[in-house]
């Protein structure tokens, strides 16, 4: 196992890089919350990621607005929208709660502007405000518009299946991160999350070992459990957060969505304790 973790990265981009992960060279501040979330593999949960995330966040009274970057992306579905299309905004809010909105990108508007560096900037500072958490699904967005989203996000989050490709794509996580940036641009600092994790499986025990020896304190200190009933879930019906809310995954979700408060926040913040 240790030499399949070890092998040469397929990215091609092996050679250690010299550049700080955490300053400010070549990013941009937009005094926003911004969050983007990618994965290495296919079928991680970026999705899941971004849409519970933002209803713990709702549920816990923050603001939040979700960016799906595939113009028909399913995104606004999971969260109970009857329509939605490239550029509309829906607003999912309910009675009691914090605010939830959501949008796909205009990706042909996209396109026309391509060349605009400042795009994706323009799209944040208009829809949203400093107070929102926003969190950016990047699902099969061209590398302009990654990297422009990677160039504006505070933080990436990299949802990881306890799984073999997950092991094999481990050591790559920070040369495909390299590979989004423009030159002179600091790499984002990232941070992965394990999903659909069971602590009693030998095997993603030894996934999370192996994230744990290469990845330190960017591994989150929260796992995401598997349930099944989050994808049966009809969210027209009632979403399964409501529906389940003992469940070991929304408990789950609620510890993240601290964590990350509290990572965005700082340690002034007071939340409540993991
Ligand atoms: N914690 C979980 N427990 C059970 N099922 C889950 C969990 N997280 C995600 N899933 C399921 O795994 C599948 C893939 O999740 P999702 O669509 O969020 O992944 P993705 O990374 O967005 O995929 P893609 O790369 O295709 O965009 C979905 O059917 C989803 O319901
Ligand atoms: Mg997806």
């Amino acid at each position: 196992m240790a030499k399949l973790i070890e092998m040469k990265s397929p990215y091609g981009l092996g050679k250690s890089r010299t550049r700080s992960t955490n300053g400010a060279n070549g990013r941009c501040n937009l005094e926003r919350n911004v969050i983007s979330v990618m994965s290495m593999t296919g079928g991680a949960g970026k999705t899941s990621l971004v849409v519970n995330l933002g209803r713990t966040l709702a549920q816990q009274e923050r603001r939040a607005f979700l960016i799906d970057t595939a113009p028909h992306g399913l995104l606004p579905f999971h969260l109970g929208a009857a329509e939605t299309g490239p550029g509309q905004l829906c607003d999912l809010s309910e009675a009691g709660s914090g605010t939830l909105r959501a949008m796909n990108l205009d990706i042909a508007s996209a396109y026309s502007h391509s060349a605009d560096h400042m795009w994706m900037k323009k799209v944040i500072l208009q829809e949203t405000d400093p107070s929102e958490y926003v969190l950016i699904d990047i699902n099969t967005a061209p590398l302009w518009l990654t990297r422009q989203i990677l160039q504006l996000s505070q933080y990436v989050l990299i949802p990881l299946m306890p799984d073999m490709s997950t092991l094999l794509s481990i050591p790559c996580i920070e040369d495909c991160l390299d590979g989004f940036s423009t030159p002179g641009m600091d790499r984002p600092s990232y941070y992965a999350v394990l999903n659909q994790f069971d602590s009693e499986i030998a095997f993603h025990r030894r996934v999370e070992a192996e994230a744990k020896a290469h990845l330190g304190s960017r591994l989150i200190p929260v796992t995401l459990s598997r349930d099944a009933r989050m994808s049966c879930s009809l969210p027209q019906e009632r979403n399964w957060m409501e529906r389940y809310p003992a469940s070991p995954l929304v408990q789950d979700y609620r510890r993240l969505s601290l964590w990350m408060q509290r990572l965005l926040e700082g340690p002034a913040r007071e939340v409540a304790d993991l």
